[in-house]
């Protein structure tokens, strides 16, 4: 077994310290946030992923897992893995500044030989210059290696635990040998290719979930204009082992810490390197005109939204986590409040402080019926199973109108309307129940025969 080092607490860093553990490495995890590190050091991960502060308590029980404040004058890791956060600027250049901070400080503590792992999500072109930076600061020779994680946020457990691929991107085959030995208790595919190369994989791996997701809600949207049920649709088509049924959901959209960070990272680079990334730009609008949609169903209900009282169910950007990091849920709040509306928030695990800070002047309810009160209509923002078998009978009691918006179709829309619901979702214009819109005219193109 080897000793480890990963350089950053968050999601990535302490979920790969506490399964190298698990895997029977010396893993020491280090994170200027002495909060978060004393928090650890109790087996209390900063983060709510099921399973991990069982894993964090175990990885202690067994003395293999040590948390850090700050870095002690000699690193003892052969392998330093990077997994400090490279937060997205607005026009999507990634922030590098805690990674050359990482790299810079590391180097100095390190001997020749000492492989620098870079686990975070980094532009490409990022391994020559931790490579470059850790050369300057430190007594190489060093070697580099890119190891993009695939973790999803609710399951970054189970998705360390069970890797369906291990990409290792490097020029030193030595190194790539090295990492790959860390993860052989998995017994995973591990692909090897050249350090780009693995850093695009990770981007066009996350564009392309993305991209699904953006493909399916523009096809419920012809759904609802042709009277097709885009759930029925994502079926079919997922029975194709080329396309598969996953992330074929249509609803709100895609949020979270990482999808439009890095689809909007991929579309930044591609431009500023000379190439055309239309489908990433479209993937972006059509995410972002989910929202729209879901707005414009509660004003064809409501009538304008000014003054409205609207209960929102979820806050989180998806379920099972408390992150609200681009939430689809807070950004359909904000668009409310902006409205003039009254957003009621529930959420079964997001504190009202957090969704305070995600949308601010939006009120908390602590249960579902408690944010019914007085409610003209409840949006489903977030796929908790909460949400998925709703009290019709004492909803429709506390409700002023007994108007449901289903933005993530977890509904069955025959029974809400059965239970005395207007029942509003996403490409089920069938589960609507309303009198089918004529088709609108065909956007024939011009030069075309009709
Ligand atoms: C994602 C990638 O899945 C993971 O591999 C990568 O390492 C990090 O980014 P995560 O951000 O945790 O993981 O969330 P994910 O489960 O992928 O969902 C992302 C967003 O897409 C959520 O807002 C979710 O609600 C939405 N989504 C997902 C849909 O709207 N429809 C779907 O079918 C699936």
């Amino acid at each position: 077994m080897a000793n480890v080092a990963v350089i950053g607490c968050g999601y990535v860093g302490v979920v790969s310290s506490a399964c190298f553990a698990k895997l029977g490495h010396d893993v020491t995890c280090i994170d200027i946030d002495a909060d978060r590190i004393s928090a650890l050091r109790m087996g209390r991960s900063p983060i709510y992923e099921p399973e991990l502060d069982a894993l964090v308590q175990e990885g202690l029980a067994s003395g293999r897992l040590h948390f850090l404040d700050d870095y002690p004058d000699q690193l003892d890791a052969r392998v330093v893995f990077i997994a400090v956060n490279t937060p997205g600027s607005q026009e999507g250049a990634a922030d590098l500044r805690a990674v050359r901070d990482a790299v810079a400080t590391v180097a100095t503590r390190i001997g020749p030989g000492t492989v620098l792992v870079n686990k975070s999500t980094v532009p490409i072109g990022t391994g020559e210059i931790v490579h470059g930076m850790a050369h300057r600061n430190g007594n190489g020779p060093f070697a580099v290696v890119s190891n993009p994680e695939f973790l999803r946020e609710g399951s970054a457990v189970h998705d360390f635990l069970h890797p369906e691929r291990i990409v290792l991107g490097s020029d030193d085959a030595w190194a790539i040998d090295m990492v790959a030995e860390l993860y052989a208790g998995l017994r995973p595919a591990i692909q090897r290719v050249d350090i780009r190369t693995a850093e695009m994989i990770k981007y066009a791996s996350n564009a392309f979930l993305a991209t699904k997701i953006s493909f399916i809600n523009e096809m419920a949207a012809i759904c609802e204009a042709l009277g097709a049920d885009v759930r029925e649709v994502a079926t079919g088509m997922g029975m194709d082992s080329r396309i598969s049924p996953h992330f074929l959901y249509a609803g709100l959209g895609w949020g979270g810490s990482c999808f439009p960070k890095d689809v909007r990272a991929l579309t930044h680079m591609a431009e500023a390197h000379g190439a055309h990334p239309q489908l990433l730009r479209s993937v972006s609008e059509i995410n972002h005109h989910q929202r729209l949609r879901v707005l414009a169903k509660l004003r064809s209900s409501l009538g304008p939204l000014e003054g409205r009282r609207v209960l929102v169910l979820g806050a989180s950007f998806k379920g099972n986590t408390d992150d609200t990091r681009n939430s689809p849920a807070l950004e359909l709040v904000r668009l409310l409040l902006l409205e003039g509306a009254t957003a009621v928030v529930h959420d079964p695990v997001v504190r009202p402080e957090r969704i305070a800070e995600g949308a601010p002047g939006a009120v908390c309810a602590a249960s579902i019926l408690e944010g019914a009160d007085g409610a003209e209509a409840a949006v489903i923002a977030t796929e908790w199973d909460d949400y998925r078998e709703l009290d019709f009978v004492n909803l429709r009691a506390r409700m002023a109108r007994p108007l449901i918006v289903d933005a993530r179709n977890l509904l069955d829309g025959r029974a809400a309307r059965a239970a005395g619901f207007e029942y509003r979702c996403v490409g089920r214009p069938g589960e609507e129940g309303l009198p089918f819109p004529v088709t609108p005219a065909l956007a024939v193109p011009t030069g075309v025969e009709r």
